[in-house]
């Protein structure tokens, strides 16, 4: 037997008992005859100890383990004299009477600690290493934890979970293909799923009704901490359902695992439209854990001489409180850099600053009075003391700039505690986005989803104008300014798809080729379903307060999209290159 406890269950309780130990060397110290040895696994540290005066021989045996050595201990359980309140088996020792080294172990390149020494590739390199350590354990811990929690909840919900393949063809969901060549079919390509989109709809046709997944996908896209090329969805479709009946039971999943899993009772998730959203964050994504709502100071201001202001589309403000007197004209000049950093790309910022005496204070106080300043403080909500953050310009732009002011403001003044939680479902997104450069239409959320009824006759009808305005029954659930969720109700019969591919620019052959399948299985009697996906990193990392989603997965990518430790991706042979048809021939 190599243990019978761990190295996490051992208590007062268990005093006396003899017990077999096994785990890896965390620290190795010598103290007045006596050695110590923390010894851990998955489940904590129990301390061991040797005596020189009782066993010499054993004793200099214990002192010759260097860290991460892996052993087996057994001995007497005790009480420690010296205990320590921070560790879960802090009020017991063990008195070792035989140690065996099962593995040893070479010199950690970074120190296995709660902060390591570690720069991030080594980190990665050395994963197996990275992983014994406290945090990232827990967080692994931590969404297995969860995984099971999603499961129960939506098993008795009366979800299947389907398995769906991973060679498939192209799904649309807005980002490069990762490709896989097809030996068998020479110059054919499989398509790694971006998600499982279309076989979830297909699952409905055959009449599954209620589906999930949690499925890895894959996007080939460029990375930021909160996205990698495989990442892991809580995939999910619905038959016979509406909107508010799909965003009850993924609000009632949300809070349930929020409950369970790190004991925080959600309160329920308002609504806001994507249209208000833009208007009052600036944002599709908004972190409502502090105010600070944009004021449209247009009318106030423009026409007053002012020819930045009187030459925008828009001029937008926020009121943060209570800085006039915190922010002097050298930290005001150090923000109005900020904006104008290429990635945020203001051209400036003007302020109005109103004191506690009930003077103003602004950059643009020769064009304005006192009187008009007062007006725009009144109209963004604003009291002694407090500060107008301006921007203004074209209005998608000003919108996004001062989203970005918003959040800075909130980083810099602390008002994004990242244990207070505030989730809500942005809705009625706009279906079709215009791109101007190629001049086409891309779906705002993908190809498969439905307008919303009242605007379907307009989308069959109307013009290209009107194709602008088209709303779809399309929403995202937001936490703390994180996308952690996304979904929509589907289109489901065939012309509505159809005219749908060619508003996007496929062509009726395009169409066919690539989503034929889809469109044929509409034919033979498609429930009206719809449905969601989590990313399920995310919500993980929400959940434990961070946006890196990284150490919530076992072997992640770095920026590059590298595995560093097992170095992929990397050349293939010659000969796989040719059985594979990829053998670039001689010109
Ligand atoms: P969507 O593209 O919005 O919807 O993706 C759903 C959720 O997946 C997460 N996510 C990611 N997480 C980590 N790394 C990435 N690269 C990444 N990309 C997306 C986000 C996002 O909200 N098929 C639809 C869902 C549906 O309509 O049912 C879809 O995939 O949290």
């Amino acid at each position: 037997m190599y243990r019978n406890f761990t190295c996490g269950a051992l208590r007062m309780d268990h005093v006396g008992q003899e017990v077999v130990l096994s785990g890896w060397v965390q620290a190795n110290r010598e103290f007045g005859g006596l050695t110590f040895i923390d010894l851990r696994d998955r489940y904590g540290i129990t301390q061991l100890v040797f005596n020189m005066d009782d066993d010499p021989k054993l004793c200099k045996h214990a002192q010759e383990l260097g860290r991460e050595y892996v052993i087996q201990a057994s001995g007497i359980v005790r009480e420690r004299s010296n205990k320590n309140p921070n560790r879960s088996t802090g009020d017991i020792e063990i008195e070792v009477q035989n140690l065996h080294i099962l593995s040893a172990s070479k010199v950690p390149p970074f120190t296995i600690e709660q902060d390591s020494d570690g720069g991030d590739d080594l980190r990665m390199k050395y994963r197996y290493l990275d992983m014994r350590r406290k945090p990232v354990k827990e967080k692994i811990m931590f969404r297995s934890r969860a995984a099971f929690e999603v499961r129960q909840y939506l098993t008795k919900q009366k979800f299947l979970e389907i398995e769906t393949p991973c060679l498939i063809k192209s799904t649309p969901e807005g980002a490069r293909d990762f490709v896989v060549p097809s030996r068998m079919n020479p110059g054919q390509f499989y398509a790694l799923p971006q998600s499982p989109q279309t076989f979830k709809q297909i699952l409905m046709v055959a009449g599954f009704d209620r589906y999930f997944q949690i499925v890895k996908c894959f996007r080939d896209e460029d990375l930021r901490a909160d996205r990698q090329p495989e990442f892991t969805q809580i995939d999910c479709e619905m038959s016979f359902v509406t909107r508010d009946e799909i965003l009850d039971v993924f609000e009632g999943l949300t809070k349930h695992i929020f409950s369970i899993l790190i004991d925080v009772d959600l309160p329920d998730f308002p609504k806001m439209s994507y249209d208000d959203a833009m208007r009052l964050y600036g944002s599709d994504k908004p972190d409502t854990r502090f105010d600070m709502t944009f004021s449209d100071l247009s009318d106030a201001a423009k026409g007053h001489g002012f020819a930045v202001f009187d030459q925008s589309e828009v001029v937008l403000a926020i009121c943060v409180p209570k800085l006039s007197d915190q922010y002097s004209n050298k930290d005001i000049n150090k923000l109005t850099d900020w904006v104008k950093r290429p990635q945020v790309g203001a051209k400036g910022m003007v302020y109005v600053k109103w004191n506690g005496d009930g003077s103003f204070k602004s950059s643009v106080g020769k064009f304005y009075s006192d009187e008009q300043l007062r007006t725009w403080c009144e109209i963004a909500g604003a009291s002694p003391r407090d500060m107008l953050l301006i921007l203004s310009g074209e209005k998608d732009i000003t919108r996004k700039q001062l989203g970005e002011l918003r959040l800075e403001m909130g980083r810099r003044l602390d008002l994004m505690d990242p244990h207070s939680f505030r989730p809500l479902w942005v809705v009625d997104f706009p279906l079709l986005e215009w791109d101007p450069e190629v001049e086409r239409f891309h779906a705002m959320h993908h190809p498969f989803t439905a307008p919303k009824t009242e605007d379907i006759d307009k989308m069959l009808k109307g013009d290209h104008e009107t194709m602008k305005s088209l709303r779809a029954d399309a929403y995202d659930l937001v936490i703390n300014g994180a996308e952690i969720s996304g979904g929509s109700i589907r289109i489901h019969n065939r012309a509505l798809q159809e005219k749908n591919f060619k508003l996007l620019g496929f062509s009726e052959t395009e169409a066919e080729d690539q989503f034929g399948f889809l469109m044929g299985a509409f034919e033979y009697g498609a429930p009206p379903h719809g449905g969601i996906a989590f990313g399920f990193d995310r919500l993980c990392a929400v959940m434990m307060g961070t946006s890196s989603i990284r150490d919530f997965i076992a072997f992640p990518k770095n920026n590059m999209g590298r595995d560093v430790m097992i170095d992929a991706p990397s050349p293939v042979d010659a000969h796989q290159l040719d059985e594979l048809g990829l053998m670039m021939k001689p010109q």
